[in-house]
């Protein structure tokens, strides 16, 4: 009879034990203390014998202790990482490493908001590139080898002469031989170049050596400075959302006559003062030279060209104070514009 009630408890244990996460716990059951209680109740000679068969119990509910207890060690260590899974389910990451997902980079966000608003505007709308050479960053923007121009655009160069642009015109002789055939067909050009320059700067908190540009290029049989100015004007006050002031100043660039400076007035809802004025772009009149080295006929069509900062733009929108933020890859700075 007690064999078998001894079995039983056994069989009872061992389930409780495989089944707990702290197996001690098992040798507080009620069950032993019945047991136990039984031993002094026994004539001698079958309490002897009981003794024996409790002991051996004992020795085997702390061997299936340790065994569990090995059991959940293991459990523990051999846990595995499914490397394919969003972090946030490998919940046992070391706390360095982040959880959160990446965002758009605020930069790459505006130039989607300044894309549109130009294609709105009847502009295709091409990436810019971020190596050339001496004709498009030069030569086709009539800067002949040795002008003194030249030396207000210092960028880097490879060692087999490909430069890193310093300015999205490198586009433009691309974008007039490509719209040729438009202009014959009674059809103008109207294009936006976007994309990331390179200058050899000593770096502050307004000059980087790597940055960005937004390009407009426009041709067409009447084309003139007015229209420029309205598509200017329409640009920035669709990207600031509000009436503004706008000046210009002539400025001096070998690929458009005549040249100006393009400035507006800093509103006063992003911390302005009446009468502060800040450069935009330059801009100008196609310089019939470049309309000439592109195949195009400058006593039939006339253009107007412009080129900006980007990160200028953006920084005026969001009150940045420092234009080294964008490429620090710093994540407080990021974090800001993560919506
Ligand atoms: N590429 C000039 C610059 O970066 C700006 C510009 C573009 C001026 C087009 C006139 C026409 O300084």
């Amino acid at each position: 009879m007690i064999i078998f009630w001894i079995k039983n408890i056994k069989k009872k244990l061992f389930d409780e034990i495989s089944n707990s996460i702290n197996p001690h716990e098992v040798l507080k059951s009620s069950l032993l203390k019945e047991l136990y209680a039984e031993i002094p109740k026994l004539p001698t000679q079958e309490r002897a014998d009981l003794g024996k068969q409790v002991n051996n119990l004992k020795k085997d509910l702390d061997k299936q202790i340790s065994l569990r207890l090995t059991a959940l060690n293991n459990e523990v260590s051999i846990e595995t990482i499914d490397v394919t899974a969003p972090m946030d389910l490998n919940s046992k990451l070391p706390n360095f490493i982040s959880s959160e997902k990446g965002s758009i980079h605020p930069l790459s966000t505006e130039i989607f908001v300044i894309s549109d608003i130009f294609s709105r505007m009847g502009f295709d709308v091409v990436e810019s590139r971020q190596i050339d050479n001496d004709f498009n960053m030069f030569e086709a923007l009539n800067f002949p080898e040795g002008h003194p121009a030249r030396d207000s655009y210092d960028t880097f160069r490879t060692e087999e002469g490909f430069i890193a642009p310093a300015h999205t015109s490198t586009m433009q002789n691309r974008i007039l031989r490509a719209g040729k055939d438009k202009l014959e067909n009674n059809e103008d050009i109207a294009s936006i170049s976007i994309g990331r320059v390179f200058r050899n700067e000593d770096v502050d908190a307004t000059h980087e050596h790597t940055f960005y540009q937004y390009e407009g290029v426009y041709v067409s049989s009447t084309a003139t400075l007015g229209d420029m100015m309205g598509v200017l004007r329409t640009f920035f006050e669709n990207y600031y959302k509000q009436q503004l002031k706008i000046r210009t100043q002539p400025g001096y660039f070998p690929f458009v006559e005549p040249g100006l400076e393009f400035f507006i007035e800093k509103p006063t809802s992003l911390g302005g003062k009446h009468g502060e004025w800040l450069e935009m772009l330059g801009c100008g009149m196609i310089h019939p030279n470049v309309l000439k080295t592109a195949g195009i006929d400058p006593t039939k069509y006339r253009g107007f060209a412009w080129g900006g900062g980007v990160d200028r733009l953006v920084m005026l929108k969001y009150g940045i104070d420092d234009l080294r933020y964008f490429e620090s890859g710093k994540l407080e700075f990021l974090r800001m514009f993560d919506k």
